[in-house]
């Protein structure tokens, strides 16, 4: 049996890299994206016949757009069994000139993404019986962050709290739910928006002086997701380069 694994924000970035690297383990994909159509494309990419791999539209703030992608999977997949709240948007704003209306934008698409796909595919999973959700958080939501805003690093702060909560909840039906915090990885996201000599001192910054692996980051989704993770839940695996060592 192949399992069915939804990533969201696919389209490019960590979740395609997540997307991938499931993939290529043996899992079949959904890249679920607000960006279908790269989505779409990534999936073709991996897998021409559909079989294996679907790009479908989602925006995780939606809480029925992750209803319409759980019967899309019934009906493609015959269900879901690993949900990766991967999508998320940070924005550097100074602190004092956060407008609440950024503030909700940038909170829906962190956090409330996460806590709705979170009810929706935790009760699916629990129905199942097996299910994994792996959290993409960040070490801004433990440090409070540098460079990320406050709305961003607040929002990636309740991930790591949602992860417990429906770790709790889900424990006792075979559902595990674990979140990754990673630092600056090195992603196309992180060269846009920071200028090279900043980069630098970023680099210089972190112990490791690396920014970090985002294949290293798929890889350990895939071992949260693994059939015999069973044991580990609401964890939360710093991925960080020594920025945050506790
Ligand atoms: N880049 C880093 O250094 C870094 C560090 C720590 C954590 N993270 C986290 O990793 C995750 C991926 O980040 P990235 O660097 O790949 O970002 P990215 O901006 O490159 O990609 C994000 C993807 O999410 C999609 N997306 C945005 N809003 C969405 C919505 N409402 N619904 C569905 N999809 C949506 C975008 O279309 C895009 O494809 C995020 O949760 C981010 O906070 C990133």
């Amino acid at each position: 049996m192949k399992r069915v694994a939804l990533i969201t924000g696919a389209a490019r970035g960590l979740g395609e890299i997540i997307a991938r690297r499931l993939h290529a383990a043996g899992y079949r994909v959904a890249l679920g994206d607000l960006d279908a159509r790269a989505a779409g494309a990534i999936a073709d990419a991996l897998d021409p016949s559909g079989e294996t791999a679907v790009g479908l539209a989602l925006d995780v703030t939606d809480k029925s757009a992750f209803e319409a992608a759980n019967s899309a999977l019934q009906q493609r997949w015959g269900g879901t069994d690993v949900l990766v709240n991967n999508a998320g948007r940070s924005q550097v704003s100074a602190l004092m000139e956060i407008s609440p209306e950024e503030f909700d934008r940038v909170v829906a698409v962190n956090l409330r993404g996460t806590f709705v796909g979170s009810q929706v595919f935790g009760a699916h999973f629990a129905q199942r019986g097996f299910g994994r959700i792996v959290n993409i958080g960040s070490l801004a939501g433990q440090s409070g962050g540098t460079a990320t805003g406050a709305h961003y690093a607040a929002a990636k702060g309740g991930v790591g709290v949602l992860t417990k909560i429906f770790a709790r909840e889900l424990a006792a039906s075979g559902v595990t739910v674990n979140c990754v915090s990673p630092g600056p990885l090195d992603l196309p996201v992180v060269h846009e928006t920071v200028p090279a000599q900043r980069l630098d001192a970023i680099r210089r910054s972190i112990p490791v002086q690396r920014l970090g692996s985002p294949e290293y980051v798929a890889d350990i989704v895939l071992l949260l997701a693994a059939d015999h993770a069973g044991a580990v839940t609401g964890a939360n695996w710093d991925a960080n380069g020594g920025l945050l060592m506790r």
